[in-house]
């Protein structure tokens, strides 16, 4: 009879509480008041603890109608990413569960570190052994971040100054190279700070200085591909691959790019790089096609805009570098951006639905839209960098 009496009290009480509600308030607010954003995140986390172990299936996007995983093999340029994020939800959490199915997954990668036939050991290695070792030390892990950091370095031709990045349509690009590359350097960094051998460095400062002479358009922003010619070591073309066309600004290729120079600036304090991280991102923030809610278009030139896909995988990139940019310049902007973006992300409008059933967390990327491929879904390496950004927040 007690019992039923407080029932009926505590019924009474929210149900009032429900109707004083301002009518205005916004879901996102009441959802924050909640701390449901905070539980949607740990649910999510969940799924990717659960997704069964498959050393040939490495998890890289999914599609939400009809629920389908895009799975890949470890040769993928996305294979590091999924125990990457496992690593960083460890270090988020500390949870050790997370930890050990990050071992099981990383191991699924080493046959990578021969793989000469792709510049994007930096993505797989760095991003699984790279943050493994970072918090377990393993030796085993290191040796490996060295061999491939090595197997990268085959890539380099002198007279460019570059690494190669793809060897696909090798009759119409003679030697190509991406924006994208710049994020394969940090291995090349890591691996010369490990193994005490400065060729790595080298190699990645020539790599950087290229791209910065190369890359760059006149208001900062930057090409996707540019082609070189291997006799002169000039460059014969600059075109797009995933951007809308040559002459457009792929928002990932910019994320790459500020991320990609601020990154270097941190291991070689080159001001060059630092004044490159500034500029694109002035580009960036200050475009006018940039929506109001900071995510940008996944082109910021797509005709389409407001009705183009957004990329939510470039925002997440941005964010984790803005935090780093901020730490180096004390631009209060930069945090701002940075803090507002990683809030947005982490909120219902991105964070996958928790009914979905697949290992993702964030949603609304797209991978690949002149093939018309992986548009508007979750994708791994939006997950890799929204982790990323959230543990920079954490250590600010
Ligand atoms: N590196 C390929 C991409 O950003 O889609």
């Amino acid at each position: 009879m007690k019992n039923s009496l407080y029932l009926f009290i505590i019924l009474g009480f929210t149900f009032l509480l429900a109707v004083c509600k301002p009518a205005g308030k916004d879901k996102e607010e009441a959802r924050e008041n909640t701390g449901l954003s905070k539980s949607s995140l740990e649910a999510r986390y969940q799924k990717l603890l659960a997704y069964p172990v498959d050393s040939l299936g490495f998890p890289r996007s999914m599609a939400l109608d009809p629920e389908k995983i895009h799975k890949v093999p470890s040769k993928d340029w996305t294979s590091g990413f999924f125990a990457g994020n496992l690593w960083q939800i460890y270090m988020l959490t500390g949870d050790e569960r997370y930890k050990e199915k990050a071992k099981v997954w990383t191991a699924f990668i080493e046959n990578q570190k021969f793989n000469a036939g792709t510049h994007d050991m930096g993505f797989k290695i760095n991003c699984s052994f790279g943050e493994g070792y970072e918090i377990t030390e393993n030796q085993q892990y290191k040796e490996i971040i060295i061999s491939s950091a090595k197997t990268l370095c085959t890539r380099f031709n002198q007279k460019v100054g570059a690494l190669r990045s793809w060897d696909f349509n090798a009759d119409i690009w003679e030697f190509p190279v991406i924006i994208d590359n710049m994020m394969n350097l940090e291995l090349l960094f890591e691996a010369s700070i490990l193994s005490d051998d400065s060729s790595f460095y080298k190699i990645a400062v020539q790599h950087a200085n290229t791209t910065l002479k190369n890359h760059f358009r006149n208001d900062n922003s930057t090409w996707h591909v540019v082609v070189y010619d291997t006799i002169t070591g000039n460059v014969k073309d600059k075109v797009t691959h995933q951007g809308f066309d040559a002459n457009s600004s792929w928002a990932r290729g910019q994320a790459w790019a500020i991320y990609g120079f601020t990154m270097c600036y941190r291991y070689t304090k080159d001001p060059n790089y630092l004044k490159q991280a500034e500029a694109t991102t002035k580009f960036y923030l200050e475009n006018k096609n940039l929506p109001e809610d900071g995510i940008p278009y996944w082109d910021f030139n797509d005709p389409n805009i407001p009705n183009a896909p957004k990329d939510a995988s470039a925002a997440a990139i941005v964010s984790s570098a803005l935090f780093e940019l901020y730490s180096f310049t004390k631009n209060e902007n930069f945090l701002k951006f940075a803090t507002k973006v990683l809030e947005k992300l982490d909120s219902n409008s991105y964070l996958l639905g928790e009914n979905v059933n697949g290992p993702f967390i964030l949603d609304h990327s797209t991978g690949n839209w002149p093939k018309q491929d992986e548009i508007d879904q979750p994708i791994v390496y939006a997950d890799y960098y929204f982790l990323e950004a959230l543990l920079r927040k954490k250590a600010l």
